[in-house]
């Protein structure tokens, strides 16, 4: 259940009783209008180096070629500030999504196409992830470049290291990934051009929120 769903008609949050909400009284609908685009989360999971940040960057970059409003939100990047208190235990994953969707669902409501790069490996905390956005516009996309590829890729010498032992629970060595079973696409980069794959991400986003 989202957060939101938790505030009764009086305004109250359930479980924060002297917390109240104040709503804004600009509508959805005034910002849809004003933006000329349904705000949606396009929410790339997959391996490192998977390619995740490069697509999101480029589609990010097209998205405001053509006119729209756009923005990253990385998982590397929002760990140096927002989320610089978290790790990579299971718990920490857990709630570096859970923030990260809460900042991106906020975006969601000013109007914006948010476009978010985690790992997010566990189906779990990407279903937290899908909830909090909502599920109309939440895209799961998932960059599916094989383990193999991005290994041999290896663009901060991670995997590397996590072979030498010296990082533990590094994804895909020694922590898990769960593949998607319904994602909205799976992109693989080791067989598409960044071309292709943006342009299939942006048919997509085309025929629902544009
Ligand atoms: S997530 O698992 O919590 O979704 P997130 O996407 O924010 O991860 O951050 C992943 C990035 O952190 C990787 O691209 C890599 O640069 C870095 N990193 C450092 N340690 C690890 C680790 N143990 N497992 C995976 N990525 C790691």
């Amino acid at each position: 259940m989202g957060k939101l769903d938790k505030i009764d008609s009086t305004g109250i949050a359930g479980d924060a009783p002297h917390i109240f909400w104040h709503a804004s009284q600009v509508t959805a609908q005034v910002r849809t209008h004003q933006t000329g685009q349904q705000a949606a989360t396009v929410w790339l999971t997959g391996l490192s180096g998977a390619g995740k940040s490069t697509l999101a960057c480029a589609l990010e970059k097209k998205l405001m070629a053509a006119g729209h409003m756009a923005y990253v939100l990385d998982g590397d990047n929002l760990r140096h500030h927002l989320n610089r208190d978290l790790g990579f235990s299971p718990a920490d994953r857990r709630e570096n999504i859970r923030r990260s969707a809460e900042v991106a669902r906020l975006m969601n409501d000013a109007g914006l196409i948010v476009i978010c790069a985690f790992i997010s490996p566990l189906r779990s905390d990407r279903e937290i992830a899908r909830d909090i956005i909502g599920s109309g516009n939440f895209v799961e996309t998932y960059v599916s470049t094989p383990c193999a590829v991005c290994e041999e890729r290896d663009p901060k010498g991670l995997y590397k290291k996590a072979r030498a032992g010296l990082i533990p629970e590094f994804t895909g060595v020694s922590a898990p990934y769960e593949v998607p079973l319904e994602p909205a696409m799976a992109l693989d980069t080791g067989e598409l051009s960044l071309e292709q794959a943006c342009e299939q991400l942006l048919e997509h986003l085309s025929y629902r929120f544009l």
